[in-house]
Parts: C-alpha cells; structure tokens; sequence
C-alpha cells in the first residue's frame, strides 16, 4: 500500500510555505542587504578603516536606490520631529490627566485660577471674563442639578451662537451631563429628529428661535420639558423662562458627587453625512482636549492670540477648535451669531485679531468682496480651517496679507485627522513617510464603482502610490485614545464606519469616505467625497473640480455640481447649480471660461440659477446637493431659471423650455 499524502495536507503545506515566503523581507530587499554584506567584507579585506567602511555600505545604500529615501528624509524630517513632539507631549498630557480623572471643567478651572479676569468671549460688545463664565455656568449647573439633571443625562441645546451657548454645555459637564449641540438652522422633523435621536430628557432653546420650536412642538415628544433662555415668548406650549429662575440659582460649584471622567461623553455633535439624517456623534473629554491642544500646537499658537470666530458652535470646527482654545488654554475668542462678509475685517481691527477660522465658503465670500484697504489693516497672521480650495489660496493669503494657513482635515468623530503645519500651498495635511507605522492614517485603494476598499488576496487592503487617489482611513488601536473611534450613539451608524484588515490581518480602521492624493513627501490633497464623482460619456467627472471651475469663472459665486440621469443615455450628465441673487451671471462668459478650463465631458449640460438661497442652504453653508439632484432639470418642477449647453450652437447655454425638455428625454435632441 503506497503512502499517499491527504490533499488538505499540500494544501495546508503550501500555504504555511507562502507564509513564511511573504513574513520574510522582499526579495529586493534581501538582495540589498546582501549587497551591503559584501560591499563591507570586501573593503574590510582591503585593510580599509571601520569608517572607510560604513561609507562605503553607505554609497552602496545610496546607489542601489536608497537616495530616495534620503531625500525625503532630508525634506521631511524637520516636519515630522516637530509633529511627533507634538504628538508625544499629547500623549503624555492625556495619560495624566486620565490618571487624575481631569476633564474639561477640570482644564476649564485650572485656566480661570491662572486669568480669572482676562476676557473670555467678546460677544456682540460685551466682554466676558473667565471668572463670568464660571459663575454663570455654575448658576446653571446647580439650576439643573435641583431640577435633577444627573451625570449621563442628556440635555438638547438649540440656541444660535453665543457665550450662553457654551456657558449651558459648559454647565452640563460640570454636573456630568450630555448636552446635544443642535444645528439652529434645523426646523420641524430634522430638528425634532435629532432632540429624539440624542434621547434628551429636556431642551433649553434661544429665545430668538421661539418660531421653530413652536412649529416643531408636536413633533417633539409631548412630556419633552422645555426651558427659554432669553427673550421668552409664551406661545410655546409648556416652555419655562430659565432667566429668573437662574437669578435665585446659587453662583458656587454645584455638588458634583461624580465627577466625569476624561473617557466620558462630554456632549454631542451632529455630523451631516451624505446621506440621510444628521446622526449624533459622541465627543469624549479627551478628544475636545485633544483636538484643541494638537492645533494649538501645530499652528503655534500663543495663548495671547485672539481668535475671531464666525463659525456656528454646534460643530467641531467653531465648538471644538475655536472655543477650545479659550477654555484649555485662555485665548480671547470673539463669537459672531452669523458670519458677515462685509464687516469681517472690520471685527478683525476692532477686536485686534490675530487668528480666523474659515471654511472654504468663507473663504470665497471674502474674496468676492470689492477690494478695500481695510483687506490689509488688521493683524490676522493665522487662518485656519478646511475646505481652502487650491485654486485661491494663494490668492487669498495675498489680497488679505495672511501669512499662514492652517488647513486639516478631520471628521468629528474619525481617527483620520490629518494637519497642514507648514504653511504647504494646498495640502490639508501630511502624514510621516520615515516612520508611518508612528501614524497609522493612510490612503487606500477603493471600487470606483461599489466605493468599498480593493483587497489583495489575503483580503488585507492595498496601500496607495504617492499621485494615486485613495480613501484616508485611520487604524484603530483600543486603549489609545488617540486613535479610538468613539462611534455614534446610534451603534448601526457607528459599524458603517470601520471595516476589518486594513493594515494588517486583524485590524480594523475608521473609513472617513473622503478620497485624497498623496505625494512622496506625504503631503495629502482633498480629491473627492467619495461617491461625488459621476461618469459621462465613459469619463469620470470629479464634481469638486466643476465647483471650482465654475466658482472662479463666475467670480467666487457658489455653485454646486452633481450628475442627472437622462432617459436613454449612461451614466450621468453633469448639472451645476449656481447662487445667482442678483441674476448676474453671464452665461456665454461662462461657457467660455469652460471651454478653456475643463475638459468637454465634464463641462455641465444643464445649469440652474437659484435665486433665492435660503432653502437650499445648510447652516454651514453648503448648498444642498441631494435636493438639487433629486430635482433635476424639468422645468416643469423647478422655478428656478434652467439652461443647457446647445451643442448645434457650439456649446453655449440655451434656455430649457418645457420643448427642449420633452426634445432631450426622447432623445430628439442631442446633448
Ligand atoms: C487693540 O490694540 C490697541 C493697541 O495695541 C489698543 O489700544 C486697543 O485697546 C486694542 N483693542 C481691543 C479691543 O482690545
Ligand atoms: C503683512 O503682514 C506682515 C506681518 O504678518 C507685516 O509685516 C506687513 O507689514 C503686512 N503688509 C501690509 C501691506 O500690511
Ligand atoms: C510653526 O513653527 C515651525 C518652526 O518654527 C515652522 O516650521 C512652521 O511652519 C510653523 N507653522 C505654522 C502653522 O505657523
Ligand atoms: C476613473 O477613475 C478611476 C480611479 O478613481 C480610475 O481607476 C479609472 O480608470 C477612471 N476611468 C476613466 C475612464 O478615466
């Protein structure tokens, strides 16, 4: 009887052999070693020195292409020492205050005991020091501990942006509970969506949004206790006046028996999304304090910058990044209720601002105001924030003489931040080429068509080259609160967001759903929200490259482009919408400008005028895409003026009549 060997076995033998092949270095590596090996033996039997030799392996290193990776370590390394500093002294910041159980009322504390009478906030003229802010949270705090406010409640904050703002989440922390910070522009079943969604036992609402809650009343639960803070109107039905009531309220720390750890919830803040409705993303103490530490840090701040802030307080951005930098490290920040182009360098001289936050909206109605000395007047050095868009940056450091830029790119509640610390045209960020397993974020190959990320066959995701553009994802590591992923409070929602083997076997990562392209040096640019690409005519149309063609064409106006199906074709004609107010847009300007600037296929077919902006505006001022793509181009559905491009014409935009319409869906018409 012959021995004959189980198939499961060879099966099992080869794949322990690829194993072990794949554990080891690359070939070319080894060869490279080999090459070192000998290069050193021989001059060592040449009777050369021991220094002789180490630059002779060296030369031999360079030559067989380690020159490149010296070059980068020579351009990069500066950058990545300062960052790593940056990043060690975080950690070791947070692994004490863990220790101590410090959080962000406890850092609050320690900065009003070393400037208890440095001012705060300015806020529409007035001046509040640190020490009014802490006696008028804890007037807060002890209100609704008495009411029975208890550590991990929740309580839903819809005010437009103020000191009273932060004072009432402030208030809340210092008592153990959550606030849910809600978008002031959300009205009926969005708002009461997301009071529901955070499971708020209370709200307490601005008085100046009196009219939404009292439309939205039936909407929200019946039994929803509900407090006015501010100019109070009785039409809203069992709403109390919260003013009087705080005046009895006691100013000295509230009772706080259990004091909320650095790993707790601190409140939560809404994340838009692609799709669906605003979804509750829980901020940990450590995370507010991370964040607003590490740009501090990055962007070498002084804790006498003064910081004026026009974006809304219920977002990261203005919440986080800007108020942080008053409560962690006593900066002044001035807050606007809304962002005003025409009086924003006016508010900088007057209030002597060094620093601004942006976000690329802002940045282009600033640049589309007329030119003014007042654009060189003040003392701003430093803006910071997201969504610059290339195409006016440099632009916009120079009409406005700012000298840096500060751009990253963050989620709220990702692990993928990425920051631009060195002033690099462009970049939102860089991640360290030298060493990247000390900051595991990176970009990877994605399904044009699924979205979902490539995998190579032992199923582990494949890294991008530098110039390739990839998803950025950030590897998770339990326990290190820098690269946790604290979720959502809807759980569902927070699965959605990570998937298995990324960087190794095993692992798991945050996906941010942002493609981004990376250069050799590690510097990352803003391509694409994933999905926000569509085909024409067999070609790929980046949607944000449209915007800004577009957006600079017809000098800096919002547009906002997105594909429409038309019966009987593939894939999607691209369609851009543009804010036109003052109906000012020149068209033939226009289609000129394109012709120059894009290639034909992803010039728009249709173009739309809005002319009223308000309902298809978000707070942060984006323009509504999925509405806008859901209404498409029948001009017996939209009001708005609607154009297309008359290829018998060549290329210019023509009216959209009902005739064209009917001409082009039958595909009588070519377009
Ligand atoms: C701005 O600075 C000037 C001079 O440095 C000073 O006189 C003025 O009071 C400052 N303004 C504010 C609002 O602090
Ligand atoms: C631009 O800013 C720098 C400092 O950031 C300042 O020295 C220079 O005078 C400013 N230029 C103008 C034209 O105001
Ligand atoms: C911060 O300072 C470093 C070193 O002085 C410099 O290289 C870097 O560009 C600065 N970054 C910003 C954002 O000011
Ligand atoms: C579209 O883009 C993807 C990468 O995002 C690329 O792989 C593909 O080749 C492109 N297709 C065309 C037709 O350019």
């Amino acid at each position: 009887m012959g021995f004959e060997m189980p198939k499961s076995f060879i099966f099992r033998l080869a794949r322990r052999l690829r194993q072990l092949v794949r554990s080891l270095p690359s070939f070319k590596m080894s060869m490279r070693l080999a090459v070192y090996a000998v290069t050193a033996l021989v001059l060592r039997e040449l009777g050369h020195g021991w220094f002789l030799t180490l630059l002779g392996v060296f030369t031999a290193y360079l030559l067989s292409g380690g020159y490149k990776f010296m070059r980068i370590l020579y351009y990069t390394f500066p950058r990545d020492a300062r960052a790593l500093k940056v990043l060690i002294n975080a950690k070791l910041k947070m692994k004490s205050l863990a220790k101590t159980d410090g959080n962000i009322v406890y850092l609050f504390r320690q900065t009003l005991r070393k400037m208890p009478y440095k001012t705060c906030f300015i806020f529409e003229d007035k001046k509040w020091t640190f020490k009014d802010i802490d006696e008028y949270s804890n007037k807060i705090a002890n209100f609704f501990y008495e009411k029975g406010v208890r550590q991990g409640d929740v309580v839903a904050i819809y005010m437009e942006s103020s000191p009273d703002f932060v004072c009432m989440w402030l208030a809340l922390a210092k008592i153990g509970a959550i606030g849910a910070l809600i978008n002031f522009n959300l009205r009926m079943e969005s708002l009461a969506h997301c009071i529901k969604a955070a499971n708020a036992k209370m709200t307490v609402y601005g008085g100046e949004l009196d009219k939404a809650v009292a439309e939205a009343r039936s909407l929200i639960c019946n039994d929803m206790t509900l407090y006015c803070l501010g100019t109070y109107n009785s039409d809203v039905l069992q709403a109390s006046h919260l003013d009087p009531l705080l005046q009895q309220a006691s100013n000295m720390p509230p009772p706080t028996d259990h004091l909320t750890k650095f790993k707790d919830p601190l409140f939560y803040i809404y994340t838009s999304g692609t799709t669906g409705l605003p979804k509750a993303a829980i901020v940990i103490n450590s995370r507010f304090f991370y964040m607003s530490y590490s740009l501090h840090q990055m962007f070498n701040m002084t804790d006498d910058d003064i910081l004026y802030c026009t974006l809304p307080l219920y977002h990261t951005a203005g919440g986080v990044l800007g108020v942080g930098q008053a409560l962690v490290f006593g900066n002044t920040v001035i807050i606007k209720r809304k962002f005003s182009a025409s009086k924003h360098w006016d508010d900088c001289i007057k209030y002597n601002a060094t620093m601004i936050q942006y976000i690329g909206e802002i940045a282009r109605y600033l640049l589309a105001q007329p030119e003014s000395p007042k654009d060189k007047a003040h003392k701003v050095r430093l803006a910071f924030g997201n969504g610059l868009r290339p195409q006016i940056w440099e632009a916009f450091m120079k009409r406005f003489n700012i000298s840096v830029i500060g751009e990253f790119y963050g989620a709220t509640e990702g692990n993928a931040n990425v920051v631009n610390s060195d002033n690099k045209v462009g970049a939102v960020g860089f991640t360290t080429m030298i060493a990247p397993q000390l900051y595991p974020v990176t970009l990877i190959r994605v399904d044009e068509q699924t979205g979902l990320p490539l995998r190579d066959e032992n199923g582990v995701c494949i890294k991008c080259k530098p110039g390739e553009p990839g998803e950025l994802v950030g590897k998770i590591i339990k326990g290190d609160p820098l690269r946790e992923f604290d979720g959502y409070v809807n759980k569902d929602a927070s699965s959605k967001k990570i998937t298995q083997n990324v960087f190794a076997k095993g692992d798991s990562a945050f996906l941010t759903g942002d493609t981004l392209v990376m250069d050799e040096f590690g510097y990352m640019y803003f391509r694409d929200r994933t999905g926000d690409t569509f085909r024409w005519r067999g070609e790929n149309v980046s949607t944000a490259e449209v915007e800004a063609s577009v957006s600079n064409i017809v000098h800096l106006k919002d547009a906002v482009c997105y594909g429409v199906e038309i019966p009987g074709n593939e894939g999607r004609a691209g369609m851009v919408a543009i804010v036109d107010e003052h109906q000012s847009v020149d068209l033939d300007h226009l289609a000129d400008g394109l012709k120059k600037s894009l290639p034909a296929y992803a010039r728009p077919v249709f173009v739309r005028l809005i002319k009223s902006v308000d309902e298809h505006m978000t707070g942060t001022f984006k323009l509504k895409k999925t509405l806008l793509r859901k209404e498409a181009f029948n001009p017996s559905e939209v009001s708005d003026a609607m154009f297309f491009k008359d290829v018998m014409s060549g290329g210019s935009y023509k009216p959209l009549t009902k005739d064209v319409y009917e001409a082009i869906c039958n595909g009588t018409k070519r377009v």
